[in-house]
């Protein structure tokens, strides 16, 4: 039988899980409901998929047995929390929020709730799981923006750059991934996933380049270690929905649901 799911915000990665959810394309699973805080976007997605629209988070987890978060990095804590009480599975896209939902994980374990965070946007997370089976001298995630990108973060005001001017790629921040958390929180996701892959912070620094010359977000991931070097290069392309986010992250969400209790043939970390 198919496992049922709900969706929680109908943005770039919500609404193309949706659609790819209702035109069944993936075997196992059946999209049941979708919940936004947009009441306008909500209404338009009623007209689409009917009565499947829930008018809460609590609502929405009653009903499915898989939830998926692509809403904002808030809504990550309340929403692995009800899936932990009416055991409910997550796959969490925010994953930036999950830094804040450390205690919440052996609760999860207790009660068997499987959280699940994508590659996302970037790539050789399969690397860095395995090599934090061995011991991870040091992670250094470069991430090269587009100047808009950073458009209204208050580290870059604090430090007086101009985003305007800047004609070459250009650091605008190196620290370690607790620094770029508090600096750049929308900004967190990729250096959420690696740290979580890690399974820890320490020795994990990231760096941020202002990069003229680009439409959307490079990631550049170095993992030294018992295992070697692994570098790897990830440029992404814009989502079509939404600029802001990668193209990869979306396709990334879609992948995780095939796999999700897959059987057969499996690859990769
Ligand atoms: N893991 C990754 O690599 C990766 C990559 C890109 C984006 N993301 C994250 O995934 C999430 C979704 O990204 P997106 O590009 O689809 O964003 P989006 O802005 O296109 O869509 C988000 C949707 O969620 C809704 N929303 C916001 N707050 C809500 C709340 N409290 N309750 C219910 N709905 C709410 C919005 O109205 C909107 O429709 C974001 O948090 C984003 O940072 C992760």
């Amino acid at each position: 039988m198919k496992k049922t799911v709900g969706v929680i915000g109908c943005g770039a990665i919500g609404s193309v899980i949706m659609d790819y959810l209702s035109k069944s394309k993936i075997e196992h699973l059946s999209l049941k409901t979708i919940y936004d805080i947009d009441e306008k976007k909500l209404s338009r997605f009623r007209d689409k998929y009917g009565d499947s629209v829930s008018s809460s988070l609590e609502e929405l987890v009653s009903k499915v047995d898989l939830v998926v978060e692509s809403a904002h990095v808030s809504v990550v804590r309340p929403a692995v929390e009800l899936c932990i009480k009416e055991r409910k599975d997550i796959l969490v896209l925010s994953v930036g929020g999950l830094l804040e939902c450390e205690d919440l994980f052996p609760r999860a374990e207790k009660n068997r709730v499987r959280i699940m965070a994508p590659s996302g946007a970037v790539s050789g997370i399969d690397a860095v799981k395995a090599a934090s089976i061995g011991k991870i001298k040091r992670i250094t995630l470069t991430t090269y923006k587009p100047p808009r990108g950073l458009e209204g973060v208050a580290y870059i005001e604090k430090k007086g750059i101009n985003l305007n001017l800047i004609r070459e790629d250009t650091e605008v921040f190196f620290g370690t991934v607790r620094e770029a958390v508090k600096h750049f929180p929308k900004n967190i996701n990729v250096a959420a996933t690696v740290s979580l892959a890690a399974g820890q912070m320490r020795n994990m620094y990231v760096r941020i380049i202002a990069s003229p010359l680009l439409a959307t977000n490079v990631h550049e991931l170095k993992v030294e270690g018992d295992q070697g070097i692994v570098i790897t290069r990830t440029e992404n392309v814009p989502s079509p929905i939404n600029p802001k986010t990668s193209f990869m992250a979306v396709l990334s969400a879609l992948r995780r649901l095939s796999d999700y209790e897959g059987h057969g043939l499996l690859v990769g970390t």
